[in-house]
């Protein structure tokens, strides 16, 4: 018997909060190789806040086909090989998306080395959309230096835990992250080494900001947009940088974001607001990572997954992204 792919396929676009009704669980034989081809056993998925976007019409990112499975990063071990560079057992990361076996073109796998870290972590610390995006941001973009005030929204998840660390070890004098809830502005400040967390969701943002940044906000690390970008805004001081890394508080109405109600601040202040993807620093990867590499094998950054299982809970987890309902980097087992 031939072997079997589990997946979550689209079958209709969501408007706001994705429901059942948009996926449907489907199981089919994994069809024959062809030249170029090469069949990965799916492991784990990066559930990326991306994801979301790829379920609109015109997506930004290559948009979810209906029918198709949801794109989605992940690792996995190659099962069968038609191509010279990959043979059964080789660790690979690639867009392996929603389901447990996967078909890929050769050229979108890489080769894992995990000699340098586990697999895992190139979802995570190492990875991507994650350690790479945070480390640009930071390093690139937000230019951090000695003695600056940062600020990062959505600071417990995935790239904000990661912008929080990078940040202090790239010379801030003061770390201060914005999340929702009190367990998890604990989590920021005992386990992650952030000066100070703000409650967005029970806390004046505003006012917290003015007790914890009465000097002002030299960089801020925008994964959120929204109100939250408006209160940073009203607080930037001469020659601030605010990273726009995403506008999570945007995704449910693509087709109705606002902007900021106080960007005439960045004229006041001489200030700048930079967008940027993390692939627009493909040229740069080896140098992320490898700082990266050395200071998760030092132990200067900590990256708290979260595991779920079970590919057929990929909607429900992908939703956990909206509601708020993890730490770290969140991942699935397929
Ligand atoms: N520029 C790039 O190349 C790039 C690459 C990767 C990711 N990103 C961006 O980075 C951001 C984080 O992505 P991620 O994959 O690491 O996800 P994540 O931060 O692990 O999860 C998303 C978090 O956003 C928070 N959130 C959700 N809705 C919110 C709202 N309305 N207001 C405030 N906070 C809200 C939730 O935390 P709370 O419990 O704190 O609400 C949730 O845990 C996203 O904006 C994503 O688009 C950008």
């Amino acid at each position: 018997m031939g072997i079997v792919n589990r997946k979550v396929v689209l079958v209709s676009r969501p408007d706001g909060r994705p429901d059942d009704s948009n996926f449907r669980y489907l199981e089919e034989d994994v069809a024959p190789l062809e030249d170029g081809q090469v069949l990965v056993a799916v492991d784990l998925l990066g559930i990326d806040a991306f994801i979301r976007t790829t379920l609109n019409e015109g997506s930004f990112h290559r948009g979810a086909q209906i029918g198709g499975v949801i794109p989605a990063l992940g690792v996995g071990e190659v099962l069968d090989s038609r191509d010279a560079g990959f043979v059964a057992g080789d660790k690979v990361f690639g867009p392996l998306s929603s389901q447990t076996h996967a078909v890929m073109p050769a050229f979108t796998l890489r080769k894992l080395d995990t000699a340098v870290a586990p697999a895992n972590a190139w979802l995570g610390a190492l990875g991507l959309t994650t350690g790479l995006t945070a480390y640009f941001g930071i390093v690139d973009v937000g230019r951090v230096k000695k003695g600056d005030t940062v600020v990062v929204s959505g600071a417990a998840g995935a790239v904000g835990s990661m912008a929080g660390q990078i940040a202090r070890l790239s010379g801030a004098d003061k770390v201060i992250g914005i999340a929702g809830g009190r367990h998890k502005t604990t989590f920021l400040v005992e386990e992650l080494g952030f000066d100070a967390a703000i409650d967005y969701r029970n806390e004046n943002v505003g006012a917290r900001l003015d007790e914890l940044a009465p000097n002002g906000i030299d960089v801020f690390f925008d994964n959120v947009g929204g109100e939250i970008l408006d209160d940073v805004l009203m607080r930037i001081v001469e020659g601030s940088r605010i990273v726009i890394c995403g506008a999570i508080s945007q995704y449910e109405k693509m087709d109705d974001v606002r902007g900021p109600r106080n960007y005439l601040k960045l004229a006041e202040r001489h200030a700048s607001m930079e967008g940027f993807a993390v692939f627009h620093f493909a040229q740069h990867y080896a140098r992320g990572e490898g700082q990266l590499a050395q200071w998760y094998r030092n132990g200067d950054i900590i990256m708290r997954e979260q595991i779920e299982h079970g590919v057929e809970n990929f909607p429900a987890v992908m939703n956990m992204l909206m509601t708020g309902g993890h730490h770290g980097k969140l991942l699935l087992k397929v």
